[in-house]
């Protein structure tokens, strides 16, 4: 693997030369690794040869897979693998038709949230929609002023999958859940701004998919902070948008990026088929006293 291309200035490579349904040796999943945690972001086009149990397999060597909390939605053979898809086949969806519709970090909703996610395309709308828009969470930490730096340390901000699902659900019926699934991602606290385990740099870790509130702050200013995050993460300045051509590979880095499904029309058929790998609990970034400086 030797050929690669970077998507924007901060955020996305592209690997030109690497077919992921082949061997993949250990010093090439840790040139991935390293890369992933630099770039935030890798695409690999025209991955026609990655079967199911492959996808599997590759996503593995980056660590422990998650399965979804929406049992319905799993590859039946490949439970690890969470279907995102629009069709549906005999009255019933086939997978997570409104996934990601909102930007998110996959499965900032656990105590452990996951590394990074690997979504493959299956079938792809014939009119060109359906792109997924990336954000740089770190490159929009980086441009905040030193004074909203000071007022995030320290804050914890609550992460809920059932809040979220709660809102989906009031749209979509098919997206309601009984209690006990529920019960098994209860809301989580995490930092407002991580450390990335691998490379230091701080991101911003909020998100309009999953976060609910700031818990240090009373309500109105939670919201208003929360509100300004939002809005100033998504500049146009820290995202790229994936144009998704047929058996591209995405895999990003859900500690550094954030990610949103730009939705496609009814009548045209968009599947993906998603591993999710497993992460750690994120640790707060700490700024120096001069990068805080007023
Ligand atoms: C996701 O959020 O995992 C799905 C993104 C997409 O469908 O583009």
């Amino acid at each position: 693997m030797t050929k690669f291309v970077d998507l924007t200035p901060t955020l996305g490579t592209e690997i030109l030369d690497l077919d992921l349904a082949d061997d993949l040796d250990d010093a090439t999943a840790a040139t991935l690794q390293r890369l992933l945690g630099l770039r935030g972001l890798l695409v690999f086009r025209d991955q026609a040869k990655l079967t199911p149990e492959r996808h599997v397999e590759i996503s593995r060597r980056f660590g422990g897979l998650e399965v979804h909390v929406q049992k319905r939605y799993h590859h039946q053979a490949h439970p690890e693998i969470l279907i995102v898809s629009n069709v549906v086949e005999n009255g019933a969806p086939i997978g997570l038709a409104d996934a990601g519709k909102y930007w998110h970090s996959d499965l900032s909703y656990l105590a452990e949230p996951s590394l990074g996610s690997l979504l493959h395309a299956q079938e792809l709308p014939t009119d060109g929609s359906g792109d997924t828009l990336f954000a740089d969470t770190r490159a929009s930490y980086d441009a905040l002023d030193a004074a909203t730096k000071r007022r995030l340390v320290g804050l914890s901000a609550e992460h809920s999958y059932v809040a979220r699902n709660n809102a989906q659900a009031a749209v979509n019926p098919d997206r309601r859940i009984d209690e006990s699934t529920a019960a098994k991602v209860p809301p989580v606290l995490h930092p407002v701004v991580r450390a990335h385990p691998l490379t230091k740099r701080p991101a911003l870790f909020v998100n309009e998919g999953f976060t609910t509130r700031i818990v240090d702050l009373p309500d109105a200013e939670s919201r208003a902070l929360l509100d300004r995050l939002f809005a100033h993460s998504i500049e146009p300045r820290f995202l790229y948008r994936h144009q998704w051509r047929a058996h591209d590979l995405v895999f990003w880095d859900n500690r550094s990026t954030m990610h949103l499904a730009t939705g496609c029309p009814a009548n045209e058929r968009r599947t993906l088929f998603r591993t999710t790998v497993r992460g750690d609990r994120p640790i707060a970034y700490v700024p120096a006293a001069a990068e805080i400086a007023a």
